[in-house]
Formats: C-alpha cells, structure tokens, sequence
C-alpha cells in the first residue's frame, strides 16, 4: 500500500458502553499502517432543518469541515428496528447538505453492522448502504461484516479473543484500506493541487493584467481569510480579503504578467500551501515604464466548495522595485 489515507470514523451509539464502539477501536488496532484514523462523534448534532441552512449550528460546520479532510469513511453500526439508529440518519443528512454541497460525496466507504445478538444486524448494514448509494459514496462490496455477538468476542483489552475473529478484522481492513485508495483515485486526482498550481499561476498572471476575475474563483468566500500585502498591514476576514483583492488589481494595465518560482508546495488534506516567489512585471497607472518586483510569497488554500480556495497570502518585496 502507498499513499497514506486519513479514515474517518464514524460510530451509530451514542452510548458509553457501546459494543459497536469496541468494535471500532478494535478493527482500527489492526488496520494496516496506511490508514489513520479520526474519529467523528456524531452525538451533539441538531436534528438536521433545512430552515438552519442558512446558519448552520456549531456542531453541523464542524462536522462538515472534518469530513472534508478525510480521504474515506468507516461506518459502524448497531441495528435499531431493523434499521440504522437515528443519529447515524441525522449526520449523513446533516453531512449531505445544503443541495451541492454533499461532503459525503465520492468518499470511498466500509460498513461493519453490529449487534450483541446472533443475527449480524443485517438490516442495518443495508439499510446504510441504501443511503450511501444517494450520496454517492463508493461502498466497498467484499468483504461485508455483519458483526454478531459482539459482547463476546473481545477480551477485556478490547481484543479479538479468538486468531480467527482477529484474522477477519485484519482482513477486513486490508480490504478497506485497498478500497480507500482504488476507489478514491478519482477524488484525490480532483484535488490535484500540481495541477491546481498551474492554474494558480494563470491566475496571477491575469491579476498583473489588472484582471481579478480569475482570483475571485479562487478565494474563500466564507470563514477566516488573511491578506498580509507587501506594503505592511494586513486585511482579514473573506468578504474584506476578497474586496482587497479587487481593489488592488485596479493598479495593473493589461499588458504586465507575472510568474512564480514555486520553491515548496504540498496538500494535506483539505489544507495545501505553496511558498516561493512571484516575479511581477506591471505597468502601474500612467507609468509607461514596466516595474519590475520580486515577490516573496506564501499561500495557504482550503478544499472547498469543489475546489483548492485562497484563505492567507503573505508577500513582500525580496528586491527593491527598479
Ligand atoms: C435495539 N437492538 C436491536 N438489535 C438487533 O440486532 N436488531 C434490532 O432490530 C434491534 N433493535 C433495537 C432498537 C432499539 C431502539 C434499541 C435501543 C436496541 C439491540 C441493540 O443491538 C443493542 O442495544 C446494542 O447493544 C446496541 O449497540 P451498542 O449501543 O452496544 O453499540
């Protein structure tokens, strides 16, 4: 396994004693070193509203952002009625709005059902996957884990106490993390922050032409966002950031460019940074004379919206304009 992939975990009880719980911490003990794992607690959710939407609570934001950042999602289970219990329901629908703004989506998925009973909780695991079909999550089909008697099959520790119930979790695991990094090749090439790089210089190069169209594309319309210009000071906050953005633009003719010299750059998740310089040559006002500046610069970006978004810029001058 190559690519290290972040899972993120999410436990239908919202009990402390939870055997489902249990069993969660003990198929993450064996997974194999490729997978970490975050935990997402689901218990402080509102019931999801659509009439919230336009302010969504605390606890809905939170969970969207950590489910961003994850590269796939492990479900666990119990069986409530021959269905899932309600508070798994409330964060898939709370993760899967407002309309075009599904977290969930394209999140490669394992399902492991669970009851202390004999049946293996059938009905909820598929009861799940008939939701995650909806929010488009690849679910991994084999091996399925139907999880009985499960206030048995661990020891105190929280270990599987037979090799055989062990060997399954191990192998289960395998699979997922398998899975993780097969069925999220599309998403992960989505993110491609290489090549979203090439377009972060287009859009650059528009800006020294007085353009800031392309930028706009490319900022954080919401939540916190940094702007330290070359001339001291900063700006924070999207909406003020972005009229910045707009304003200074103003200064540039069509006919400057510029170009970076990217000297790091790296995603993480739904964080990614480039650092380096940008190298401006502008036309500024009525100036027939190009200046020239290099710029020494770094940018942090957010995944968001469907997309890498601008939310800090530091840059000063690394020679005396000339
Ligand atoms: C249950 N339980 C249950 N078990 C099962 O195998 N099939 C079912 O349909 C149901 N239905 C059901 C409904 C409700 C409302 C409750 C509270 C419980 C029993 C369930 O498996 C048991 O309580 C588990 O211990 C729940 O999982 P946790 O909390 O131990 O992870």
């Amino acid at each position: 396994m190559s690519a290290h992939s972040t899972v993120a975990v999410i436990v239908g009880s919202l009990r402390k004693g939870s055997h489902t719980r249990r069993i969660a911490q003990a198929l993450m003990s064996v997974a194999p070193a490729s997978l970490s794992f975050r935990m997402i607690e689901i218990g402080d959710l509102p019931l999801y509203n659509e009439d919230l939407d336009d302010r969504p609570p605390a606890p809905w934001v939170r969970l969207r952002q950590e489910l961003s950042g994850a590269d796939g999602v492990l479900f666990l289970t119990p069986e409530y009625n021959r269905s899932i219990p309600g508070c798994l329901k409330n964060a898939i629908d709370v993760g899967s709005r407002p309309p075009g703004k599904n977290v969930y989506n394209a999140l490669p998925a394992g399902i492991v059902s669970v009851t202390p009973y004999k049946l293996g909780a059938l009905g909820a695991n598929h009861a799940l996957r008939q939701s995650l079909v909806y929010i488009n999550m690849p679910v991994m089909q084999q091996p399925e884990a139907y999880i009985a008697a499960a206030g048995e099959i661990l020891d105190e520790s929280g270990q599987p106490k037979t090799a055989e119930t062990r060997e399954f979790f191990r192998t289960f695991m395998e699979a997922f993390a398998r899975w993780v990094e097969v069925a999220g090749a599309g998403r992960r090439a989505e993110r491609n922050f290489e090549q979203f790089m090439d377009q972060r210089s287009a859009v650059a190069n528009a800006y020294a032409q007085g353009n800031p169209a392309p930028l706009d594309e490319i900022v954080a319309r919401s939540g916190p966002a940094t702007f330290f210009g070359p001339g001291g000071g900063y700006v924070t906050g999207a909406g003020e950031v972005q009229t910045r953005y707009d304003r200074d633009a103003k200064a540039f003719s069509p006919d400057g460019a510029s170009s970076l010299d990217v000297l790091q750059s790296e995603a993480a998740g739904d964080l990614a940074f480039w650092t380096g310089f940008q190298n401006v040559e502008a036309h500024l006002g009525d100036n027939p004379e190009p200046v020239t500046m290099k710029l020494r610069v770094t940018e942090l970006f957010r995944y968001a919206d469907g997309g890498w978004k601008l939310v800090h810029r530091h840059a000063d001058s690394a020679s005396s304009p000339h």
